[in-house]
């Protein structure tokens, strides 16, 4: 069975983007995105909400670009060879082979996929992973802790979900970014019981 892996790169203070949406200072330098083309590699599937599907895009072309460094150019490999699934209600077309559309976030047709798989698959951006997380589909949570503080902004993590998380691994950069590698594991989850019921009480599970 293939695991769902939940992978973001954030600020200290969990934000993928700042309140103007920009996220310049997530941008993986040579040692951090050699060690993501690692973690990505065996990837088979990478399930996209349209936004971070928009920026994600750019690789499909990226390998024609004149002075792509070589750790760039095997990241742009490894995700051209990847099946994507980009969910949305208003894209028509894709800008990218291998790649189709979802019009719902169908939990179960996810725990079909994920069954089948040989490969294991990501999911992203936060919004998207939010359903999944709530819907006690995530079985690894990959945070890349940024070196900066941005205030406020886009959430890496959702609201109202208190995943027990076990730490599996962690590794640090000399940019001052850290990766830590969590195993989520799943009881019940959120999508269970209404909200506020969850928060009151407390950390059952995703
Ligand atoms: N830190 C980094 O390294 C980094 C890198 C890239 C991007 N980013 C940032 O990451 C963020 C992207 O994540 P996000 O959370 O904003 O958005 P997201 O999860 O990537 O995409 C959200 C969109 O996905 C679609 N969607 C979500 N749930 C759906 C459902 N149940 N059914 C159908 N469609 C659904 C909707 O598209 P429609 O509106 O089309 O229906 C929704 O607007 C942006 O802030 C971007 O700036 C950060």
């Amino acid at each position: 069975m293939a695991k769902l892996i939940y992978s973001a790169i954030t600020s200290l203070d969990g934000y993928v983007a700042d309140a103007d949406g920009n996220f310049d200072w997530a941008a993986p330098d040579e040692e951090v995105h050699t060690f993501v083309n690692d973690l990505e590699r065996p990837v088979g599937t990478y399930l996209y909400g349209r936004r971070l599907y928009e920026v994600m895009a750019y690789w499909e072309t990226a390998h024609t670009l004149t002075d792509q460094p070589p750790f760039m150019r095997d990241f742009a490999q490894i995700w051209q060879a990847a099946d994507k699934i980009v969910y949305s209600k208003t894209l028509e077309t894709v800008s990218s082979a291998r790649t189709r559309i979802e019009r719902n976030f169908d939990a179960e047709a996810i725990r079909q996929l994920k069954a089948a798989a040989a490969r294991d698959i990501t999911v992203g951006g936060p919004d998207l992973a939010a359903q999944a997380i709530k819907a006690g589909l995530v079985d690894e949570c990959h945070l890349f802790l940024a070196p900066i503080v941005v205030g406020s902004g886009n959430h890496s993590l959702p609201d109202n979900v208190r995943p027990t998380l076990e730490l599996l691994d962690e590794r640090r950069f000399g940019n001052g970014v850290i990766h830590l590698r969590y195993r989520t594991t799943t009881e019940g989850h959120a999508d269970a019981a209404p909200a506020s019921q969850v928060t009151q009480q407390g950390p059952r599970s995703v």
